[in-house]
């Protein structure tokens, strides 16, 4: 088969790169306009990382990367914030970042890679970018193929369902079969069961990113009386917050509850490490998901790291970093497929 290469845009942290590379492709450079990714995309993964905003690329850069005789894929996960159920009914901050899909698609037009791929929230189908990007790449002769994939189904212990297009100069691209089925899906516990215990606050003396944030007064009282799977619900009502008791709060119970072990977790946003931004409590220690954690069921492998040594570990941005990456075995399923696609058309 020939070599098959890729170039990831927005790479993040690295998730996707990682996966590609776990099977077998080799990713020549991953772009992205956040500095904090640099870190962890190379010392994981050891392929440059080029500080860029995708929208101002020049085409030209990303095809000189690839060397004559491959099979050149463009991988591209552009910021999802703006489709995402997250920020609806929130400030759009994200709204001006929708034309990168557009970016995307300007690259893969004058790159032509016999390959493309993207993953995205289910939200993005409704977009207008969306629509014309399917459109152009078939009107420049690609077979485009879509697929809902329930992570769950390929290793990925969250709930999460995510958008995975494919367009090939070869014919349409299938997705490979689930590699897990309802019964045999990793849950929580396989992922994070066997973690040292910490308190709020708390972190491991043997992986600083096994780190706890700080809870304190109402809220350490409230994850006390939260149930595995439960809600804010399940509290006395001193502990409700007033806009929880309004009648618009009680449509947002997906919050202040904890995970479930014998379940998949809810899907890892920027935002894990709170206790109040989701379903983010840990099953039965009195905290929220510590960055490890949240790194374990994006299926980071468990050594991947995120800080630079002298770097202090800040939650924030450890936690942007983690939660917008695609998971590693999502990213593994998409690369068997593409893959096991070349083989099947002698390419
Ligand atoms: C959904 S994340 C991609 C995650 C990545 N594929 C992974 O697996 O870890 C989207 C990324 O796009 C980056 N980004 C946002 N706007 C950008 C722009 N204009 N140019 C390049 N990168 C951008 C963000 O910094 C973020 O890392």
């Amino acid at each position: 088969m020939t070599s098959l290469c890729a170039v990831d845009l927005f790479c993040g942290a690295g998730g996707l790169t990682r996966g590609l590379l776990d099977e077998g492709v080799r990713v020549l450079a991953g772009y992205d306009l956040d500095p904090a990714c640099r870190y962890p995309y190379e010392h994981n993964n050891g392929v440059p990382f080029v500080e860029q905003d995708v929208s101002g690329l020049d085409p030209a850069e990303v095809a000189g990367l690839f060397p004559k005789g491959v099979i050149r894929t463009i991988a591209g996960c552009a910021p999802c914030q703006p489709y995402s159920n997250y920020s609806r009914g929130r400030k759009p901050v994200y709204e001006d970042r929708w034309h990168l899909i557009d970016a995307y698609r300007r690259i893969v037009e004058h790159v032509r890679p016999e390959l493309a791929t993207i993953e995205n929230v289910l939200q993005l189908r409704k977009h207008p970018s969306y629509a014309e990007l399917v459109k152009t790449l078939k009107e420049w002769g690609y077979h485009w193929t879509e697929f809902e994939v329930k992570c769950r189904l390929y290793g990925v212990p969250q709930t999460r369902t995510r958008l995975v297009g494919f367009a090939s100069v070869f014919g349409p691209v299938e997705l490979i079969a689930p590699t897990y089925c309802e019964e045999s899906r990793p849950t929580v516990r396989h992922i994070i069961g066997r973690l040292p215990s910490l308190a709020a606050g708390g972190v491991d003396p043997h992986d600083r990113l096994h780190v706890a944030s700080r809870l304190a007064g109402i809220n350490l009282k409230r994850i006390r009386k939260s149930q595995p799977g439960g809600t804010w619900r399940d509290w006395d009502d001193d502990l409700v917050a007033a806009c929880h008791k309004a009648k618009t709060g009680k449509t947002y119970p997906s919050v202040y509850g904890r995970m479930e072990w014998g379940k998949p977790g809810p899907t890892i946003t920027t935002q894990f490490y709170g206790f109040g931004n989701g379903r983010f409590g840990h099953p039965d220690q009195d905290r929220g998901l510590s960055l490890r954690e949240g790194a374990l069921l994006q299926t980071f492998p468990p050594t991947y790291e995120f800080v630079p040594p002298k770097e202090q570990v800040h939650f924030k941005r450890v936690g942007r970093l983690i939660g917008n990456a695609v998971p590693v075995l999502l990213a593994r399923a998409v690369a068997r497929s593409l893959k096991g696609h070349v083989e099947q058309h002698g390419a």
